[in-house]
């Protein structure tokens, strides 16, 4: 029986992906900080032979990465898929936030995302056999928002996932490695950022359980970049070839209003903070 370990999987687009994994019968370790939502989310998975397992860790610490990745390397209970799924976006913009805000952001969002490779890889190489999913966004292709740490955070998970997964090494062992770009997607990131989802019209809206779906497809077909649904296939292709200064205009800046508390007020256009 294979075994994925997802992080953040207590709530939204992890604990989707940890669903549909042990619906295709994978065994799940569970990483967030929350352990009564963890074992909530276990006890709700299908059953298996293998109980799943829940590790509290916070994973902005290098401790809690410690300890996750001790689990990674345990080659008596080898993993087969990691998913680093766990991520946040400052609450402020960039300007309005204390240093350790913007650095927390990076240490979940880039560092975890590092080490857990970093220790799950040669395994899965050695063993030529596996797959590390990352869960990136639409906005590691920029510029769509202003101000703000999380989207160069993406564009670091976007690139480091093409950057391992088309090296020679990841590809001729058999690994798989797959960044995948949400949109906008009902989960609890956007009160946690306080980012106010009611502006946002619903046809910008993806489930949880559709970009579960299309990663977990992706991955398996072996693509390096997973772009859920066509609408936002289309601004990524827009992202990716249009000249700047066109984009430009229709970036949400949540630094314009001159109030700093109530600086991530309704955002204009149709931006792509997500
Ligand atoms: N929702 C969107 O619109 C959207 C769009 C594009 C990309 N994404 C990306 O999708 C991923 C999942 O986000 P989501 O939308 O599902 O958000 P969510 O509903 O807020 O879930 C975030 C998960 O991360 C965990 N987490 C947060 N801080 C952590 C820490 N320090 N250590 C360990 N676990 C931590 C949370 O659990 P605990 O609080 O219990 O630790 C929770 O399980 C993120 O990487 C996000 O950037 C989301």
């Amino acid at each position: 029986m294979p075994t994925a370990l997802v992080t953040g999987a207590s709530a939204g687009i992890g604990r989707a992906l940890a669903r549909k994994l042990a619906d295709r019968g994978y065994r799940l370790v569970l990483v967030s900080r929350d352990v009564a939502r963890l074992e909530a989310v276990a006890t709700a998975l299908p059953a298996r032979s293998d109980p799943h397992e829940v590790l509290a860790a916070d994973l902005a610490t290098v401790a809690g990465c410690h300890k996750v990745e001790r689990r990674l390397q345990d080659e008596e209970d080898p993993i087969d898929l990691l998913v680093n799924n766990a991520g946040i976006a400052p609450p402020k913009p960039f300007l309005n936030n204390p240093v350790e805000v913007e650095e927390a952001v990076l240490d979940l969002n880039v560092r975890a995302v590092l080490r857990l490779t970093h220790a799950a890889l040669p395994g899965m190489v050695a063993r030529g056999s596996g797959g590390v999913l990352n869960v990136a966004s639409v906005s590691a292709l920029g510029p769509g928002w202003l101000a703000s740490t999380y989207p160069p955070s993406k564009s670091w998970v976007l690139a480091f996932t093409e950057s391992l997964g088309r090296s020679r090494h990841v590809r001729r062992s058999g690994v798989r490695m797959t960044a995948v770009l949400p949109g906008y997607t009902r989960t609890e990131f956007h009160t946690r950022a306080r980012i106010p989802a009611e502006n946002f019209p619903s046809w910008m809206w993806l489930s949880a359980d559709r970009v579960a779906e299309t990663a977990l497809r992706d991955l398996h077909r072996g693509r390096t970049v997973c772009i859920p649904g066509i609408r936002y296939r289309l601004a990524c292709w827009a992202l990716r070839h249009l000249p700047r200064p066109l984009v430009l205009p229709w970036c949400w800046d949540p630094s314009g209003t001159a109030d700093p508390q109530r600086s991530t007020a309704a955002p204009h256009g149709t931006e792509s903070a997500c």
